[in-house]
């Protein structure tokens, strides 16, 4: 329907255009592409219904990052010069003088907001589908609400106000509140994490964390490596930053070294972030040999570590695998921890711990985003922890977890057809089901939704695309019966769908 330009079909674009590029000293390039194409469409070079180049041939062809094109796409966009379908590529629109009056000048915040798509936009529309009511849910990777110490926590915000009055509602201090800091430092430092409590610094969960240590570090057009599975909410965060997310495989041992090493020399990564201890989503540890390996080729490779110990706590077999930052004598380590899952996410603590020299710009950036994480909160979570309460609903949510993980391997094992793989984590919340060769997990994912079971199909967690041959199942929100009831009939599905043609899986289970 519509012709697409062919390098040197259109005269003046591409070849134009790369001579049109001030590349020292001028404005911005992607304003300067966006330019020199305006100016191709307004005089009729570029005919309405013509597709552009995308993004990516068009960067080449300019030797430009492809992120400038989508950024002249966006601004043509925005003035309605091109529009672009999902998936199909820009076309050129009808010039302005032959819009409508309404058409004409009419600002679009879709387009304004539109971003290339990507795995985060999967991870939007996978969560934008909803809950089907009453299905088994095996998504999401939070604590079970019904053993939340509600009666304990009560008693701990009412001491609280108590003790401190109205000091408790007052602007708290911006690294956080004194006495949960040396809580924080006295825990790490009980796992071989050797700090002082000025490098904690209390945060609005981790995921603010995150951010935060994002936005320090972080520039446009940097490369972060993540892990491939990873966390979503973490590569969205460092596009949104401005940099890109190179996903680097796992397997049974956690990171690959090899390929962390050959990627990053390719790609000369800012920083690495990675969580070395029951990871999201696949539930697997870095194996303690690799620990030293992993700190001795950053330090090579300069690439400072965001270790993202999430959910550390929740240990069901073994002891509690050892922590990067623990082994970190040169300062490469950045290290964030969090209540939400090992107690509850509602009241938005977390930590964050940094080498000193990041501490004066960290204390900035947080009296920028927030001032400070709620005192009120600080104030009741440290009298809970003190009193040994957290320490004691731990144990209690560890018994019940590790025997619904339990639940949900011995039904895999039962259920599922011996092509299918999957991880056999040691603790965490999650555990990643790699399909028989030649099922997909988004169908799958439809169909199971259907007969009332819900997970998380694998390509969310992949940040350049793939991961259609994987998922995530969430263990820890459900009850036994209904985890024995979920695989049941997860695995009639896999094997009808096996029945139908899919051919037996020889490959492993991560890349
Ligand atoms: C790997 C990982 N990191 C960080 C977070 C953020 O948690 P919070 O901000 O509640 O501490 C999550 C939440 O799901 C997570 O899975």
């Amino acid at each position: 329907m519509y012709s697409a330009i062919v390098p040197g079909a259109v005269p003046g674009l591409d070849v134009g255009l790369s001579h049109d590029l001030v590349r020292d000293g001028g404005p911005p390039l992607y304003q300067q592409i966006a330019i020199a194409i305006r100016a191709r469409i307004l005089a009729g070079m570029l005919t309405p219904g013509v597709k552009l180049p995308s993004s990516r041939e068009l960067a080449k062809r300019l030797e430009v990052h492809r992120r400038t094109v989508v950024a002249a796409y966006q601004l043509l966009e925005r003035e309605c010069l091109v529009h672009s379908g999902v998936g199909q590529g820009t076309f050129v629109g009808e010039r302005p003088d032959r819009l409508d009056d309404e058409t004409r000048g009419l600002f679009s915040w879709e387009a304004f907001l539109r971003r290339p798509e990507g795995p985060a936009d999967l991870w939007r529309f996978v969560g934008r589908e909803g809950t089907v009511p009453g299905a088994i849910r095996f998504t999401g990777a939070t604590a079970d609400p019904t053993l939340f110490p509600t009666d304990d926590f009560r008693g701990v915000l009412d001491d609280a106000f108590r003790l401190y009055g109205s000091g408790a509602l007052e602007y708290g201090p911006t690294e956080g509140y004194a006495p949960l800091r040396e809580w924080v430092a006295e825990r790490l430092r009980n796992r071989g994490v050797r700090i002082d409590p000025d490098e904690v610094m209390i945060v609005s969960g981790s995921q603010q964390g995150l951010d935060l240590v994002a936005r320090l570090l972080l520039h446009d057009g940097d490369t972060v490596m993540v892990e491939e599975p990873g966390y979503p909410n973490g590569f969205r965060v460092f596009q949104a930053a401005g940099a890109r997310a190179v996903g680097v495989p796992l397997d049974d041992g956690g990171l690959r070294l090899d390929l962390l090493e050959r990627v990053a020399r390719r790609e000369v990564p800012r920083l690495l972030y990675t969580m070395p201890i029951f990871q999201n989503p696949t539930g697997l540890s870095l194996a303690d040999d690799r620990t030293g390996p992993l700190l001795d080729l950053c330090g090579r490779l300069g690439m400072p570590v965001v270790e993202d110990q999430f959910d550390a706590d929740l240990f069901y077999e073994g002891p509690l695998p050892r922590s990067l930052k623990a082994s970190d004598d040169r300062g490469l380590v950045l290290l964030l921890g969090s209540f939400s899952k090992i107690l509850f996410p509602g009241l938005r603590l977390g930590w964050l711990v940094v080498p000193r020299p990041l501490l004066p710009a960290l204390h900035e950036l947080k009296q920028m985003t927030d001032f400070s994480s709620g005192l009120l909160a600080q104030c009741a979570m440290d009298l809970y922890c003190r009193r040994g309460l957290l320490d004691r609903h731990l144990e209690r949510v560890r018994a019940v977890y590790g025997a619904r993980l339990g639940v949900m391997l011995k039904a895999l094992k039962d259920e599922f057809p011996p092509e299918a793989r999957w991880t056999r984590p040691r603790g965490g919340l999650t555990l990643w089901v790699s399909l028989p060769a030649g099922l997909d997990a988004l169908d799958l994912w439809a169909q199971a939704r259907r007969e009332g079971v819900d997970f998380t199909p694998g390509p969310v967690f992949f940040p350049s695309g793939g991961g259609n041959g994987h998922f995530r199942l969430s263990y820890i929100r459900e009850t036994e019966e209904r985890i024995q009831s979920g695989i049941a009939r997860l695995g009639a599905l896999v094997k009808a769908n096996l029945v139908r043609g899919a051919a037996p899986s020889a490959a492993g289970p991560f890349i």
